[in-house]
């Protein structure tokens, strides 16, 4: 017989398996500061898991480290200048806060399942 007490129980652990939210991702340092900068900076637009927030916003989650470094920085010197929003935001971003940044996004899940 399974009493209430531990149907619940198992409900709760059925329930945090299917989440799939409690993956644990390992943080280096660098990667906790640009997940810190990405929340005050970036998330509006490009969502708190790197999935755009509108189709127009591109996900940066799983994107290539050295491909997210190289767009901010052209963004920066406005080698790529089609999106204004962007050049002004990388403009206020440190070269520290780029590698960061493109580390950061680089290690999320492709699906926003973190
Ligand atoms: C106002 C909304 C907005 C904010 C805030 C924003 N972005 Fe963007 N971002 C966009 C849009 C829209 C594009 C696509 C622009 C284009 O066509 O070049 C983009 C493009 C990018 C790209 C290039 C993606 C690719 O596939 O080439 C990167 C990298 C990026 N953003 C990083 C960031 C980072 C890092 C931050 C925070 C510092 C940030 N963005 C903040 C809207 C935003």
């Amino acid at each position: 017989m399974i009493n209430n007490k531990s149907r619940i129980s198992a409900l709760i652990l059925f329930i945090t398996a299917l989440s799939g939210c409690n993956q644990e991702l390992k943080l280096t340092e660098q990667q906790q500061a640009g997940q810190q900068k990405a929340a005050q900076l970036c998330a509006g637009c490009h969502g708190t898991r790197g999935i755009g927030t509108l189709a127009v916003n591109p996900n940066l989650a799983c994107q290539k480290e050295s491909y997210l470094a190289k767009q901010l920085r052209d963004y920066k010197s406005e080698h790529r200048n089609n999106h204004k929003p962007m050049v002004n935001l990388a403009k206020m971003l440190s070269e520290d806060d780029i590698d960061n940044l493109a580390s950061w996004y680089s290690i999320l899940p492709c699906d926003g399942t973190y």
